[in-house]
């Protein structure tokens, strides 16, 4: 059976035979999909959610026949997904066993400064950080992965990264089965040398790593078997630098449903979508019985997301669980307006090493945000491929050279993608966790960028307190 599949991969294309060669190896879709645990919250009294993180070393075996020396949380490789609702306490206890210092960042998660994990949280070798914060934001689909300055890159590509789900109380009938009918799907490209180690420098390069090798969830070359007639994929871009546009080899038509963060107004049928390092999406996926199809990325003409290839082969059963049908309309999502004279900051990228013309200072403080402003960030780019991202916010995008995004990419984000030599406008409404010494990130998720110093500070302040605030800061020890 296994030629059998080998042969149906090659008739239905695998990139390779297609024009140009594939820069991602071929897959015979020989291994079943690893799927992260859910980690269960510690039982407790008080109400409050404590989960136990561990940031550990490890080997993983990734390739036939060889071990991998990897990272990860409470496990060799990546890490549990966690999962609560909005309006839960939730407490981290993040203990770190690695010989080095790293931080733990919640990408995508609304919450005060100093629980946000950037690179002024930094967690010793042996030591445990515990942030706490109320869950308070719209169900979406999260991350958490390390964000030490200069190193997240490294960090995050020897396998430190998890899903974070947000649940809330929309009644809506969506596939919620974790694992059955609602599947993460981290995608990661990764480089091995001939002892099965990762290879290749993050920060080497105009991007850092492009690898040739795509593993989801952690599995190279895997399947899953689909048990019921739709499934929610909750797909995040983990990569170091790759870009994905995705779609099924039969070209078939899907629904997005959420973007970075959270549920769309309704669901936007498309053929497929791109996503950027750090962003995510949900779609929902309709299978007839028996049938096999794979999920794969076409190449989009664009620098990071160079060649056709697959990542995952959907093996349907031939009894299929009926599901409920697509909700016509999903979140009441409110358009982010800003008003008129909203105050607009402009971001120039050019290079990879600098906004502005400014490396990253941990000492400096870029820009000071008075709480629950709506303001419209500007971020032209006058090079080759980059994204921006943006901690704490929400924003939705107004135009990228001057047209509507997608409607794919209409909700709400923190993360978007900006195409070599344009200019990206975001309305974006930040929170109200005030704090004038602990500053929020923004910066090009392109980790090989980040680490090189495309990023830079803002501080979430009382209004009113702006022209006051201290635009500089001790270093960290
Ligand atoms: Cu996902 Cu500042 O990062
Ligand atoms: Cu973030
Ligand atoms: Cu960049």
């Amino acid at each position: 059976t296994l030629a059998a599949l080998s042969s149906l991969a090659a008739a239905c294309g695998t990139g390779s035979s297609a024009g140009s060669p594939s820069p991602v190896v071929a897959l015979d879709f020989r291994n079943p999909l690893r799927v992260p645990p859910l980690l269960h919250p510690r039982p407790d009294k008080d109400g409050v959610r404590r989960f136990d993180l561990s940031m550990q070393a490890g080997r993983t075996p990734i390739l036939p026949g060889k071990q991998t020396p990897t990272w990860g949380f409470n496990g060799a490789f990546l890490g549990p997904t966690l999962r609560a609702d909005r309006g839960d306490k939730v407490e981290m206890a993040v203990r770190n066993r690695l010989p080095e210092v790293s931080t733990v960042h919640w990408h995508g998660m609304r919450l005060p400064a100093r629980m946000d994990g950037g690179p002024h949280q930094p967690i010793e070798p042996g030591d445990t950080w515990t942030p706490h914060w109320t869950i308070d934001q719209p169900a979406a689909t999260s991350w958490y992965h390390p964000h030490p300055h200069g190193a997240t890159a490294q960090h995050v590509y020897r396998g430190l990264a998890g899903m974070f789900i947000i649940d809330d109380d929309l009644d809506l009938d969506l596939p919620s089965d974790y694992g059955v009918d609602d599947v993460p799907l981290i995608l990661q490209d990764k480089r091995f040398a001939a002892d099965g180690s990762f290879d290749g420098d993050p920060l080497k390069g105009t991007f850092g790593i492009l690898g040739d090798h795509v593993l989801v969830n952690g599995s190279h070359n895997p399947h899953l078997n689909v048990t019921t007639e739709r499934v929610r994929f909750r797909v995040l871009n983990g990569s170091n630098a790759r870009m994905y546009t995705l779609g099924f080899a039969d070209k078939r038509r899907f629904h997005v449903i959420a973007t970075d963060g959270g549920l769309l107004g309704a669901p936007v049928e498309v053929e497929a979508f791109a996503l950027t390092p750090g962003e995510r999406a949900e779609i929902i996926v309709t299978f007839t019985p028996g049938e096999q199809v794979v999920l794969r990325s076409t190449d989009n003409g664009v620098d990071i997301g160079e060649g056709d290839f697959d990542l995952l082969k959907l093996i349907a059963a031939a009894d299929l669980k009926p599901a409920p049908a697509l909700p016509a309309h999903l979140a009441p999502l409110a358009a982010i307006t800003a008003p008129a004279g909203a105050k607009v900051r402009r971001f120039k990228l050019s290079g990879h090493d600098a906004i502005n013309g400014k490396p990253m200072d941990m000492a400096r403080i870029d820009e000071v945000v008075p709480a629950g402003a709506l303001e419209i960030w500007e971020i032209e780019n006058n090079v080759y491929s980059h994204n921006f991202h943006i901690h704490e916010v929400a924003f939705q995008v107004l135009d990228m050279d001057g047209s509507a995004p997608p409607a794919y990419a209409t909700g709400y984000k923190d993360t978007v993608y900006v195409p070599a030599k344009s200019v990206v406008r975001l309305a974006v409404q930040f929170g109200r966790f005030t704090d004038p010494v602990s500053p929020y990130m923004y910066h090009c998720h392109i980790l090989r960028h980040e680490d090189s110093g495309m990023m830079g500070q803002f501080v979430i302040v009382e209004p009113g307190t702006e022209s006051r605030a201290n635009l500089t800061l001790p270093t960290h020890p």
